[in-house]
């Protein structure tokens, strides 16, 4: 049996009209609301920047890597100040030391295990075969960045000793585990 044309008609307009809402859908979805709720939970597909959707895995690999990006912009310049190729500053080294230590803080959960399959990532599949030494390695960096916090607020006035030991830590903590689960 054949439809008639304006039957026809209808039923591209209800297709057109099921996608633009099925889109609309996917464009509410959350892109990142953070680890610690839905995408830790198994997260939902969600839109990317340049509009096309993401699975799960690698919407957690690009939080993961702003995580990093924002360790490494806020770390380096204490790295900086330790290998006097900045000046030491107390206030910029400490603000700095505390976004550090609460980025610290995040880095364990930004490895659910569902991302182990995300596209283009570095992180060597040891991570979610050997959780409990890259644990070890998470919390020795939040323990070392905390502590670098507790030596800036004892003395910020000059790069002391303790400023130095306990930096220098911390800069320890991202080679142990760049060295160990971090594919080059
Ligand atoms: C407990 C393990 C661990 C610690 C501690 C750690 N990292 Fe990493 N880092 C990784 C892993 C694993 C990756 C690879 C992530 C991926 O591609 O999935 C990574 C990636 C990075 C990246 C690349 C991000 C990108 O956009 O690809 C930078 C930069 C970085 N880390 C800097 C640091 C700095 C600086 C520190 C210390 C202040 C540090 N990391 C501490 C495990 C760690």
């Amino acid at each position: 049996m054949k439809f008639p044309t304006s039957h026809r008609l209808l039923i591209t307009v209800t297709a057109l009209l099921l996608s633009v809402f099925s889109s609309l859908a996917m464009a509410q979805t959350p892109a990142g609301e953070g680890m610690g709720g839905g995408m830790a939970a198994g997260g939902e597909a969600g839109m990317g920047a340049g509009g096309q959707t993401q699975n799960p895995a690698d919407q957690a690999l690009k939080y993961r890597q702003a995580l990093f990006t924002l360790i490494a912009g806020n770390f380096g310049t204490i790295g900086n100040m330790l290998q006097g190729r900045a000046e030491f500053n107390g206030a910029t080294a400490l603000k700095n030391a505390e976004r550090t230590a609460q980025l610290a803080a995040m880095v364990g959960d930004a490895f659910p295990d569902f991302s182990k399959t995300a596209t283009g990532s570095k992180s060597s599949a040891e991570i979610w075969d050997n959780r409990a030494e890259f644990d070890k390695l998470t919390k020795d960096f939040a323990d070392h960045s905390a502590a670098l916090v507790a030596a800036l607020k004892k003395d910020s006035k000059t790069a002391s000793t303790e400023f130095k030991t306990a930096a220098t830590a911390v800069a320890g903590d991202c080679k142990a585990c760049h060295d160990k689960f971090r594919t080059k």
